[in-house]
C-alpha cells in the first residue's frame, strides 16, 4: 500500500480548487473499500430485460468484483443472485448466458432453483440425516432489483432507496437518452468485452471529457473513419462542423447536467445553430446524427426542457456509460485494470438494414475494435502506471479547468452549468465517489451526498 488510507476522503478531492489526489487510482486499500462502500452499496446495471425474456433465462454479470446471476424465475419475477455456492463458494453458473431450470453446483452437487432457493442437496438423507435447514442455505439474493424502462439495476444493500429515487432526475435523464431512441429498444445479442490496463475512474472520468478528442482521436479523424464526411466539400465541412459531428474539434456549447450520488450528464449542447447545419447538410449526415429520436413526444416529455438540450454522455453513478445506442460497463478488476463491457441496442421497429448501419457503427467507434477505444485506452493505461510511482504519489491531478466560473442553473429539478469544454462532470464525480467512500451507511450517505451544488461544481 502506497498511503495509509486518509480520510475523510473529502480531503483527496478539493473541489474549490480541483485537485484530485493520485493515491485513488493506486493505492489497494481504497480499492477494496470501492467495492464495499461503493459497488457493494449502489444499484448496479445487470442487463436489458430484452437478454433475459422467459422464465430461465440468464445473464453473468458483476457488481464490483463479484459475479452475479441476472435471471428470471419460473413466475417471471426478475432475480440477481451471487454466484457462489453456500457449500464451498464454488461458482454455480459457469456460462456467460443461457437458458436454465435450476444451477448445479459442479462440486458436490447442490441444486439451486432460478429463485436462489437450495432444492436439491446430494446425501440429504443419508449423509446430513435431513439435519440441513434448506430454507436457510439459498443463493444470496441481492437487496433489490428493480427495471428502468427495461434496464434492470440491482443492489446487494437492502437499505438503499428505491431504484428510481436512486437515480433521481439526472439519472433518469441519462438512462431516457438511450431508453427513448425508440418505442421499444431492444439489445442486440452478444457483449463486447475486453480488459484495460486502468484504474477503472479514468475510464469512467473520460466519458466527460471532451478536451482530448481533438489530441487523442486526431488519427482516428485523419483516418477518415466517419466515411460520411469525406464526401464532403470544404463548405460543407464548416458545416458539419456546425453540426457538431465532427468529435474532433472542442466545441464551444457545452451543458452539464449534475444529479445527486454522483450522477451526470455532460457534454455539447444542442444549439439552434447546429440544428439548422444539420437540416442544411440533410442526408449527408446519413447516421452520423443520432439525435432525431428528441422530436419524438415520448423522449421529449422524459427528456423535459433540460434534458431535451443536453448532448454529449450519462455516466449512472458509479460506472455505467451512455453513448448513442451503446453503452458501457466500467468494471473493477483491481486497481490496475478495468474490464469494459458493451451492450448495444436498436429499436425494434426500425428496418433490418438501419438496425445492421447502427451495430456498425458501434462496433467501428467503440468496443475492443472501436477506433476510438483504442486511443482512449492506451492514455487510460498509461496515466495508470506513469501515476503508481511513489514520487509521483506526491503530486495532485488537475481537474480544475473552469472551476468555479460556470453558473449552476435549476430548472425542473436538475441542476446544471452551461460553458464550454469544462471539467465539472468530472469533479462532480470524484466528489460524490469520496461521499460514497467517507458514508458508512446508506442512511449516512442521503445525508451526506450533494445534491444541488449551489455555484460553481458546488
Ligand atoms: Fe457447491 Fe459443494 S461447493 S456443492
Ligand atoms: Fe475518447
Amino acid at each position: 500500500m502506497l498511503h495509509e488510507i486518509r480520510g475523510p476522503f473529502r480531503s483527496l478531492v478539493d473541489v474549490k480548487t480541483g485537485l484530485v489526489d493520485r493515491s485513488i487510482y493506486a493505492d489497494e486499500g481504497i480499492y477494496q473499500l470501492e467495492l464495499e462502500r461503493i459497488f457493494a452499496r449502489a444499484w448496479n446495471f445487470m442487463c436489458h430485460e430484452s437478454m433475459i425474456p422467459k422464465a430461465g433465462d440468464f445473464f453473468l454479470s458483476f457488481i464490483g468484483e463479484e459475479s452475479v446471476i441476472a435471471t428470471r424465475d419460473k413466475k417471471g419475477e426478475l432475480q440477481v443472485l451471487l454466484n457462489s455456492c453456500r457449500h464451498r463458494g464454488n461458482a454455480v453458473c459457469r456460462a456467460e448466458e443461457g437458458n436454465a431450470r435450476s444451477f448445479l453446483c459442479t462440486y458436490h452437487g447442490w441444486t439451486y432453483g432460478l429463485d436462489g432457493q437450495l432444492i436439491g442437496v446430494p446425501g440429504y438423507k443419508d449423509f446430513y440425516h435431513e439435519q440441513l435447514d434448506k430454507s436457510q442455505w439459498g443463493l444470496v439474493r441481492a437487496g433489490k432489483v428493480a427495471s428502468y424502462k427495461g434496464f434492470v439495476f440491482a443492489t446487494m444493500d437492502p437499505e438503499a432507496p428505491d431504484l428510481e429515487e436512486f437515480l433521481g432526475e439526472v439519472g433518469r435523464m441519462g438512462l431516457d437518452l438511450i431508453a427513448e431512441k425508440g418505442e421499444e429498444m431492444v439489445a442486440v445479442k452478444g457483449v463486447q468485452k475486453s480488459v484495460i490496463g486502468c484504474n477503472w475512474k479514468l475510464a469512467v472520468d473520460n466519458l466527460f471529457d471532451f478536451y482530448h478528442p481533438q489530441i487523442s482521436h486526431a488519427s482516428a479523424t485523419m483516418s477518415g473513419f466517419r466515411k460520411q464526411l469525406n464526401k464532403l466539400t470544404t463548405e460543407e465541412m464548416d458545416m458539419a462542423a456546425k453540426a457538431g459531428v465532427l468529435g474532433g474539434g472542442l466545441r464551444p456549447h457545452h451543458r452539464v447536467s449534475m444529479g445527486k450520488y454522483g450522477h451526470a450528464v455532460g457534454g455539447p449542447r444542442i444549439t439552434e445553430e447546429m440544428l439548422e447545419a444539420r437540416a442544411i447538410l440533410g442526408d449527408k449526415l446519413d447516421g452520423l446524427v443520432q439525435d432525431q429520436f428528441r422530436d419524438r413526444p415520448q423522449a421529449q416529455e422524459a427528456l423535459g426542457e433540460v434534458g431535451l438540450k443536453q448532448g454529449g454522455h450519462p455516466n449512472i453513478f458509479p460506472n455505467l456509460w451512455m453513448t448513442g445506442y451503446q453503452l458501457s460497463l466500467r468494471l473493477p478488476k483491481g486497481p490496475s485494470a478495468t474490464e469494459i463491457w458493451w451492450f448495444t441496442f436498436v429499436p425494434k421497429e426500425e428496418t433490418e438494414e438501419r438496425k445492421a448501419e447502427i451495430i456498425e457503427r458501434a462496433n467501428h467507434v467503440f468496443g475492443a475494435a472501436g477506433l476510438l477505444e483504442q486511443d482512449d485506452g492506451e492514455n487510460w493505461d498509461q496515466s495508470t502506471r506513469a501515476m503508481k510511482g511513489v514520487v509521483a504519489q506526491r503530486y495532485p491531478l488537475n481537474f480544475g479547468m473552469g472551476v468555479g466560473l460556470a453558473p449552476v442553473q435549476r430548472v425542473a429539478g436538475v441542476s446544471y452549468v452551461d460553458t464550454n469544454v469544462n471539467e465539472h462532470a468530472q469533479l462532480w464525480t470524484y466528489q460524490a465517489w469520496s461521499e460514497w467512500m467517507d458514508a458508512e451507511s446508506w442512511a449516512q450517505l442521503g445525508q451526506i451526498a450533494t445534491s444541488a451544488p449551489l455555484d460553481g461544481v458546488r
